[in-house]
C-alpha cells in the first residue's frame, strides 16, 4: 500500500476504516477526538490516495489548490500541509471557504480565476504541489498556466473531469486529449481512474518539464 502523507491516517469511524486528518470539522463529518473523516466520495484527492496513487505528498508541503469550492478537500490539505493557497472564482462557495479558513491560519483564500494566474502571482510563493480540481473546460490549459508556481521538483495532482470538457464524448478520448495537452509542460508520472468514488474522472500525477 502507498504511504500516506504525515498528518493523514486511516482510522475507524462508526466501525469503518477511513482516511482522516486532524483539524476543525467542516461539514458535520464524523470525528474521533481531533481526527475528522476524509470522505473520498467527496474529494478527488482523497480518492487518489484511496486508489493508492503515488502522490509524492509527505506532509508539510506548500500547496496551490485550484478549484477550492466550499473548502471540503482543501480543509484536509491545510490540516497536513504547510502554507496552502486556495483559488476559487465563484462567490457563493467562497463564502463557505472563508469559514473553513478561520481556524486554519495556514490556509489563504483567493477569490480568483485559475485561468488568470497573473491576478494572484503577487501573492502566491513558489509551491511544492499544485492540486487541481476545477470542473471547467480547458483543464490542461489551467494546469499549464499555473505551472509557473511549481518548484522544479514539484508535483501536479490533477483530477480531470471528462464531462467538463465535453459531456457527449467518450471519457477515454477526452482523457487522452487532456494528457497530450499536458505534455507541453509536464511529464505525466501516473494516471488512474477515480472510480468507484467519482465517475468519469481521471487522477493524474505529473511533474514539470
Ligand atoms: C468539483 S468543484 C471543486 C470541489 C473541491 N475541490 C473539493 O473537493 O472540495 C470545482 C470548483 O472549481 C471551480 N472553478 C471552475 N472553474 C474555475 C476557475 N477558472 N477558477 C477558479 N475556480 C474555478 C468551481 O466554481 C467549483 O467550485
Amino acid at each position: 500500500m502507498t504511504s500516506l502523507p504525515a498528518g493523514v491516517e486511516r482510522r475507524e469511524f462508526d466501525g469503518r476504516e477511513s482516511l482522516a486528518t486532524r483539524g476543525e470539522p467542516v461539514s458535520g463529518e464524523p470525528t474521533d477526538g481531533d481526527w475528522r473523516r476524509w470522505d473520498p466520495r467527496r474529494s478527488k484527492l482523497g480518492a487518489m490516495l484511496e486508489r493508492g496513487m503515488e502522490t509524492g505528498l509527505a506532509g508539510d508541503e506548500t500547496v496551490l489548490y485550484l478549484g477550492a469550492a466550499a473548502g471540503t478537500t482543501v480543509s484536509h490539505v491545510a490540516d497536513f500541509a504547510g502554507p496552502t493557497y486556495a483559488v476559487e472564482f465563484a462567490a457563493r462557495p467562497a463564502r463557505d471557504l472563508l469559514a473553513v479558513c478561520g481556524p486554519r491560519p495556514n490556509l489563504f483564500p483567493l477569490l480568483k480565476d485559475a485561468r488568470k494566474p497573473e491576478t494572484y502571482a503577487h501573492v502566491v510563493e513558489p509551491v511544492d504541489v499544485v492540486i487541481q480540481d476545477v470542473a471547467t473546460r480547458g483543464q490542461a490549459r489551467v494546469a499549464l498556466a499555473n505551472r509557473r508556481f511549481l518548484r522544479e521538483d514539484g508535483r501536479l495532482l490533477l483530477a480531470v473531469k471528462a464531462r467538463s470538457e465535453d459531456v457527449a464524448r467518450d471519457p477515454d478520448e477526452v482523457f487522452d486529449e487532456v494528457l497530450e495537452a499536458l505534455e507541453e509542460g509536464f511529464e505525466v508520472l501516473e494516471t488512474r481512474s477515480l472510480e468507484p468514488y467519482h465517475d468519469d474522472h481521471l487522477g493524474v500525477v505529473a511533474r514539470p518539464r
